[in-house]
């Protein structure tokens, strides 16, 4: 039996410190053996949002004693670790910086292969976590800050069918949060809140629903929840507003899905009905249960990653550098930190009022 592969994994793009070590087992099937994360919630709570600098320090302080955590809880020996993933782009500058080097550190201190992934590849291929995937496959990756319908027809392949041209979904959760008053990360308490609310109360915008193909727009929707707020006075107006704002997302994606089944479909010669939902947004059950019943509708397969490898982690980082180890696909030690690194290199930007759709 030969040895299977050990990666390394190491994450630090935005406010979350990561790093893990998966292998996979005689089937091929990717196994967890560590997966460690250090959020930063603490740091950035009193701004209200994520301040970079504070961050990056942060990630300084954070990013070896997680990784010795990961090695650690894993079993395995430093040496024994095949190769070094580290997330290279997109993110925040002097956060990737961080967790780039000292990954880079580690596979040169190992005499080991480096390998530079992209943070949203790791969400696109996350659900192969837990789950077995065939290509090609329609994604949604809905996170704090991406919104985009994609054909994914293998490691490395991105066709954009569609994209947000303002602001991404898991931003307007984190707005609406802050406008209610909701302690930073307030996106996943919306969901909350929304239970205990009367989703009907409040009318809200969906812009660009019925134009523009599957591309979408948000921020018409925050203004309007902005607008609303100003009338707001009592919990259950919270309660209500949350739940009118969850109600009006779940049918702009249950809408664009659908029209990302046709393109995705006319894209692809009628092959492929897989559809995954992968980023932080994926763990709102409300939404997966809206997209579920959407695919059974469609026959179409709904595949999501496991609620807790949604967000930010380094296990879907070890599993960009599984694939690419066993392809052969290693980065030299200078390989620079990419704050914007599309999934889709030849997808035009489309972003800013203006836009034409
Ligand atoms: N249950 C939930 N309901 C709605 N939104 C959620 C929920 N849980 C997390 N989110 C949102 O997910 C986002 C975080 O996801 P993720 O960590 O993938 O984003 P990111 O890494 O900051 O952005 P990107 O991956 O685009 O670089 C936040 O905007 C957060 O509010
Ligand atoms: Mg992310």
């Amino acid at each position: 039996m030969s040895k299977k592969p050990l990666i390394l994994g190491i994450e630090s793009s935005c406010d979350e410190t990561a790093a893990s070590i998966i292998t996979e087992n005689e089937k091929g099937v990717p196994t967890i053996l560590s997966n460690i994360i250090s959020s930063q919630i603490d740091v950035h709570k009193e701004f209200g949002g994520v301040v970079p600098e504070l961050a990056a320090r942060t990630h300084i302080e954070k990013i070896d004693l997680i990784t010795k955590k990961a090695i650690d809880k894993s079993g395995v020996k430093i040496e024994d670790i095949d190769a070094v993933a580290a997330t290279a782009g997109p993110g925040l500058i002097v956060c990737l910086s961080v967790g780039l080097s000292f990954g880079k550190a580690i596979a040169y201190s190992i005499n080991k292969p480096f390998i530079a992934v992209n943070h949203l590849e790791g969400h696109a291929l996350s659900p192969k976590l837990n789950t077995k995937l065939n290509y090609p496959y329609l994604l949604l990756l809905i996170s704090g800050g991406h919104t985009q319908f994609l054909s994914v027809s293998g490691l490395g392949k991105y066709k954009r069918l569609g994209t947000t041209i303002d602001d991404a979904v898991g931003e307007a959760f984190d707005k609406t949060a802050k406008m209610l008053g909701i302690e930073f990360p307030g996106g996943p308490q919306i969901e909350v809140y929304a239970k205990k609310g009367d989703s009907n109360r409040y009318e809200l915008p969906k812009p660009i629903l019925h134009k523009g193909g599957c591309n979408l727009s948000f921020a018409g929707l925050k203004t309007a929840v902005l607008k609303i707020t100003k009338q707001v006075k009592t919990e259950q107006d919270k309660y209500d507003l949350a739940a009118s704002f969850q109600k009006t997302v779940e049918e702009i994606l249950y809408q664009k899905s659908k029209v990302a089944f046709k393109e995705f479909k006319n894209f692809n010669n009628n092959k492929g009905d897989t559809f995954v939902v992968a980023g932080g947004v994926a763990a709102n059950k409300k939404i997966r249960e809206v997209l579920k019943n959407l695919c059974k509708e469609e026959k179409f397969n709904a595949i999501f990653p496991a609620i807790n490898l949604c967000g930010d982690n380094a296990a879907m980082i070890a599993l960009v550098g599984l694939e690419k180890f066993k392809l052969n696909q290693f980065n030299e030690l200078d390989h620079p930190a990419n704050p914007r690194w599309p999934l889709d290199k030849n997808a035009i930007f489309l972003k800013g009022s203006g836009v034409r759709l």
